[in-house]
């Protein structure tokens, strides 16, 4: 799926920059128009087919007053509607508190809500019609926050958090990028942003501040050994079990997702493969391949797929 175009805003913060951007677009077109017009009537008009000294217009004060007051005047014009703009695009945060922290990784998203103590990954779900903060950091290298429809686009600078608002006016998925190269997998670091009314967010919201019950019997009972067993939880998150480490995504409700690291559906089949060899499909992703056997590749699945 492609990532959401900036000529379809959706949100206050959008359009206020879309609107500028068309300002901008029609005053150049106007500009390269005229330019053009006196240059080709310049060259038909004007050609010299007598060789000889052309009129002379130094000194021309009217000429002087245009091509000074005209070019300042929309200068200024175009710094006014920016200021403007920036009030719409960034509003200030008077020490509101965030609603939600997004941390750029190499090369996913960490996505927590500290309020309602949830943590996800590469998905983030608001709700329609209500205008949330996002603060935003980097683990590593410096990325760039970016969902086109939704708003600004922002740098993530490692120890330096910033502040930015988010709101979408309709029900939606809206898909944004890392806009700012970041290693091997940059093209690939995707994200989602899930507007949904209200109570659905509510609802996501508390199922996600679920502890999953973990599996006792049968298969998926033995992924959650081999996810334990095979130095998973070494990095991966997973609440209600040991593994509390935060240098890959948290996979507490990862079977409730719609993606795996944003580049297949979230399917068995995919997470088989992604577990099996994940260069295979996010070539250079930090996730090594642990050589899993079939058996261990079924636990998991099993165990995986069963954390809604
Ligand atoms: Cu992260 Cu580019």
């Amino acid at each position: 799926m492609p990532v959401n175009s900036v000529f379809s805003p959706s949100s206050p913060q959008a359009a206020a920059i879309g609107h500028l951007s068309w300002i901008v677009f029609w005053v150049s077109v106007a500009i390269f128009s005229l330019v053009t017009a006196v240059v080709l009537l310049a060259v038909i008009r004007f050609r010299n087919d007598s060789p000889g000294e052309p009129v002379q217009v130094f000194g021309s004060r009217w000429m002087e007053v245009t091509w000074t007051v005209g070019p300042i005047a929309i200068v200024a014009a175009l710094f006014g509607l920016t200021i403007t703009t920036m009030q719409a695009a960034d509003p200030p945060v008077h020490g509101h508190p965030p609603d939600l922290v997004v941390v750029g990784h190499q090369w996913w998203w960490e996505v927590r809500y500290p309020a309602a103590h949830v943590v996800t990954a590469n998905e983030v779900h608001i709700p329609v019609g209500r205008r949330l903060l996002v603060r935003l950091d980097s683990g590593d290298v410096i990325h760039n926050f970016w969902v086109p429809p939704l708003g600004p686009k922002r740098d993530m600078v490692p120890g330096r958090p910033s502040d930015i608002w988010i709101e979408a006016d309709r029900a939606g998925v809206y898909l944004g990028a890392c806009g700012e190269y970041c290693g091997t997998e940059h093209a690939w670091m995707r994200l989602r942003v899930v507007a949904e009314p209200e109570a659905a967010f509510q609802a996501w919201q508390r199922a996600q501040a679920q502890v999953p019950a973990q599996p006792t019997t049968g298969v998926a009972a033995q992924g959650a050994r081999v996810f334990q067993q095979r130095t998973c939880a070494s990095c991966h998150a997973i609440s209600g079990t040991e593994g509390q480490a935060r240098v890959a995504p948290d996979l507490t409700h990862v079977g409730s997702r719609s993606t795996l690291a944003e580049v297949v559906a979230n399917t068995p089949e995919n997470l088989r493969a992604w577990l099996a060899n994940p260069d295979a499909i996010k070539p250079g992703s930090n996730m090594p391949n642990l050589q899993l056997t079939d058996p261990e590749l079924r636990a998991l699945v099993a165990y995986l797929e069963g954390l809604k």
